[in-house]
């Protein structure tokens, strides 16, 4: 075993956290808590990995689960093409695999949202497959190890992190030592913090000889992210409320919202006010404006305002995806992260009444 190996699972040992899904070499187990932590840290995913596990004990109960019950669990991580997939992923191994997850990382990658990361992570913790995984926190470790000073979001970048991490792998505990990589990157080898002084393999890394650490990994710009408005209409009559199903395409599928009306340009609030009531035939009085409240997404940048109408009579409903919910089993639908951090905030001042 290369030396910078046995350091690191040496440390490993003594300073990882006691995670449940490293209680048993479960690939079900193991799968769910790495599509979870590619949406949120340890500390947060916890308390979902919990959820699901609660709710769905093995992967035929996933599989048996309903889309729109997957979602509300999912719901507060964001990104719920990940949910959708995780359900899809569920069934593809029941029915296609006899309810056995497929037994090397190459066969994993067959399944929905798992790509390379997922897939080798599985092979190496669950089977001990000798794959090593690329991560954000392996990137940032390998970088600095290597003292590598190109981008490392492109594919070049990308390749020389797997081929060091190759380098180390030790064939006996390929995946103690892939989670002693990203452990250390959470724990040690911190993006602005690196606690070089008490890493464990600073003898083998060469932007601590340089000096380099904190300036590593270098990241090429994205594209611009674009910047768009929504001006929700909130229409309130005695205690129910008009929802939005969102049946389209895209990451907010089948998730609930409300009537809306999006630009790329911001409005006056009485302009925009007597628009929505006139857009979607409601009569009333606008109550208050709340918001803006932005929510950022990989390729946009929302701006959303709420205004809330209090109706003279309940809404004539014209459209087939709209539909008036009571407040009380509001909780019980789906909705996106936008729209859940608006119902928190307003809840506490008494919205709908
Ligand atoms: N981040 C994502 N997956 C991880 C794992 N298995 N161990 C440590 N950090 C992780």
């Amino acid at each position: 075993m290369h030396p910078f190996a046995a350091h690191l699972l040496n440390w490993f040992e003594a300073a990882k956290r006691p995670l449940p899904w490293r209680e048993k070499p479960d690939p079900y187990r193991i799968w769910l808590s790495e599509i979870i932590l590619q949406q949120t840290r340890v500390d947060q995913g916890l308390a979902f990995y919990y959820r699901f596990i609660e709710n769905f004990p093995t992967v035929h109960d996933l599989a048996a689960a309903e889309e729109e019950k997957v979602l509300k669990l999912w719901q507060g991580l964001g990104y719920y093409a990940r949910a959708r997939n995780l359900l899809k992923a569920a069934r593809q191994v029941v029915q296609d695999h006899q309810g056995v997850f497929p037994g090397s990382a190459k066969a994993l990658e067959e399944l929905s949202g798992v790509g390379p990361y997922t897939a080798a992570a599985i092979a190496s913790i669950a089977y001990q497959e000798a794959v090593p995984v690329v991560d954000g926190n392996v990137l940032r470790v390998m970088s600095r190890v290597q003292d590598y000073r190109e981008p490392v979001n492109k594919p070049g970048g990308q390749k020389t992190i797997r081929a060091a991490m190759a380098a180390y792998l030790p064939e006996s505990r390929p995946g103690d030592y892939n989670q002693a990589v990203m452990e250390l990157g959470a724990l040690v080898c911190a993006p602005h913090n690196p606690n070089c002084p008490e890493c464990p393999v600073n003898a083998f890394c060469a932007a601590f000889a340089a000096g380099s650490a904190k300036m590593l990994p270098v990241k090429e710009k994205r594209t611009k992210v674009r910047h768009v408005f929504y001006d929700y209409a909130v229409f309130v009559h005695e205690d129910q409320i008009i929802l939005r199903f969102r049946a389209e395409k895209g990451i907010w599928s089948k998730l609930y919202d409300f009537p809306c009306i999006e630009t790329e340009l911001d409005a006056p609030v009485e302009e925009r006010g007597a628009e929505l009531l006139k857009t979607f035939y409601a009569e009333g009085q606008l109550r208050e404006v709340m918001g803006p409240i932005t929510h950022v997404l990989s390729h946009r940048r929302i701006t959303a305002r709420f205004f809330i109408f209090d109706l003279d009579a309940p809404l004539q409903i014209k459209n087939t995806l709209h539909q008036a919910v009571a407040e009380a089993d509001l909780h019980t639908y789906p909705v996106p992260r936008l729209v859940e951090k608006f119902l928190e905030q307003y809840r506490a001042e008494d919205l709908f009444h």
